[in-house]
């Protein structure tokens, strides 16, 4: 079984980020990018309206980490002063079998400048080093380019397709899964 330790927050840093955990202070910015409808396309759950409800989420990120369900970060650049400029995470732990699903999603006004490919391998890095996990997963709607491009980019390779696997606002949507196996000796 899998052993994790989250206290403290694991802070990660790469050359242009800093992925750190999420706080009331967010709560702002985490409803600019949950609110926003073009970064919410293909996520698959319902873009917020309200600040109210980006402070339950972020609630809820933090009982996750609490109870070791999932964890997720907070991206912020060293560079500018723009704030909180996406989420990324581990959002399901499969302790039993060393296995997590990663999600991430970026402001349309960073999209293109590789900040989610850094943050990715960091946090992959992380999931396999630190974490002991052996294997990472993604699922992603198959119109989801973007998102597909990112995970080809670090490895990840597309081991399933799932018909109309997930339901989504009124819908039945298919479902592409990813997946990572880590090359570190356990
Ligand atoms: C998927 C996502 C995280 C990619 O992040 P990113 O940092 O922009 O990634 P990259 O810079 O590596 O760009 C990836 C691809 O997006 C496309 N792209 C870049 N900028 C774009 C823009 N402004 N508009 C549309 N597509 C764009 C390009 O095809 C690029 O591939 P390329 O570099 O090989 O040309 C981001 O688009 C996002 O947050 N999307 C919404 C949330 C989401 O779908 N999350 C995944 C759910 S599984």
């Amino acid at each position: 079984m899998l052993f994790l330790r989250f206290d403290p927050f694991p802070v990660l840093e790469t050359e242009r980020l800093v992925l750190h955990a999420l706080t009331w202070e967010n709560s702002g910015d985490i409803f600019l990018l949950r609110g926003n409808p073009q970064a919410m396309k293909y996520i698959g759950k319902p873009t917020l309206q309200t600040l109210w409800e980006a402070e339950q989420l972020i609630v809820a990120y933090q009982e996750n980490v609490r109870d070791k369900i999932g964890i997720t970060w907070g991206i912020t650049l060293k560079s500018e002063n723009t704030g909180l400029v996406g989420t990324i995470g581990f959002h399901k732990i499969d302790r039993p079998n060393y296995r997590a699903e990663i999600g991430y999603i970026l402001h349309p006004d960073q999209w293109g400048k590789q900040i989610m490919n850094e943050a990715i391998r960091k946090v992959v890095d992380y999931g396999f080093q630190e974490m002991d996990l052996h294997s990472i997963e993604a699922k992603i709607n198959p119109e989801n380019s973007q998102s597909a491009k990112v995970l080809l980019k670090n490895g990840f390779e597309k081991e399933a397709y799932f018909k109309q696997a997930f339901y989504s606002e009124g819908k039945f949507v298919d479902t592409e899964v990813y997946s990572l196996i880590t090359n570190v000796e356990h």
